[in-house]
């Protein structure tokens, strides 16, 4: 199901150099979105396709400007850090043990990157199309670089309904932790900071349904669910979690299950 907002396109498709325009074509009509030369008119958001991959930009950006999947020589991936241990920690990942994880909300797949850097087997579901056609670009990129093919290995691409995918896998495919990063409003100057969430909200939005998630994951994971929160935001509606995280500016809530 698209998910992009229902009034006309919300995105088009660009494409940064006539050589280009093969490919970018094909992906227009793949998203059944318009193709456009990068100064015409039309919707703000433009997803270009580039010769190092997808960027989603907004149409004054210059190429370089927007908002890539960059997980190959990424070095925060690798990097230790007070979040990312809080994450590692929240799925219960631990020496001798990785635990197999649908991210149900992969979005930019930051999060399942990082999981999958410390060896968890990482399936990314993913319901906007333009998001799931970058990840999808990421990670074809990522197999076929020598350095990236251990890591694609970790990563798997569900483009679609996280919901769809739990149904599909209730029985003994069941992903041992199911873990949630609804898009929440950021407001203040955080987020005037950080120009890739204010992509991704003027792409699709708030999340309308994440208690709907929570719900269908509680009934899916093997061992646990981990939401994803702002640190002083309330927890999703439904059960209390069982332990909660709490970093500077996220918190984990922890719902162990069994
Ligand atoms: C805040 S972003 C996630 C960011 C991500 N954790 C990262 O590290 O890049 C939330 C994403 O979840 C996706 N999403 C929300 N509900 C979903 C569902 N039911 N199935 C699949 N994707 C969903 C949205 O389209 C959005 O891209």
């Amino acid at each position: 199901m698209p998910h992009e907002p229902a009034s006309g396109p919300a995105c088009a498709i660009c494409y940064d150099h006539e050589a280009l325009l093969h490919a970018a074509h094909g992906l227009a009509s793949r998203l059944g979105l318009p193709l456009l030369a990068p100064q015409d008119n039309g919707p703000v958001l433009r997803l270009a396709v580039t010769t190092d991959g997808l960027e989603l930009r907004r149409v004054e950006m210059r190429p370089g400007q927007g908002v890539r999947i960059q997980w190959l020589g990424n070095r925060r991936l690798r990097q230790a850090s007070a979040a990312t241990e809080g994450l590692i920690r929240a799925v219960g990942a631990r020496r001798g043990q990785r635990p197999t994880v649908l991210d149900a909300t992969a979005g930019l797949g930051r999060d399942a990157a990082l999981l999958a850097e410390r060896g968890c087997v990482v399936w990314m579901a993913e319901r906007s199309p333009v998001l799931a056609a970058m990840l999808a670009d990421a990670l074809e990129r990522l197999d076929q670089s020598p350095d990236g093919a251990g890591l694609a290995a970790h990563l798997h691409l569900y483009p679609g309904d996280a919901i769809a995918f739990m149904r599909e896998r209730a029985g003994p495919e069941r992903p041992d932790v199911v873990y949630l990063d609804p898009m929440y409003p950021e407001t203040g100057k955080a987020a005037k900071s950080r120009k890739d969430m204010q992509l991704l909200q003027q792409l699709l939005g708030t999340d309308p349904d994440p208690p709907g998630l929570l719900e269908t994951a509680l009934r899916t994971a093997r061992q646990r669910v981990v939401v994803k929160r702002p640190r002083k935001a309330p927890a999703l509606a439904g059960p209390e979690p069982s332990h909660r995280i709490t970093g500077k500016s996220t918190r984990f809530d922890v719902y162990v299950l069994g």
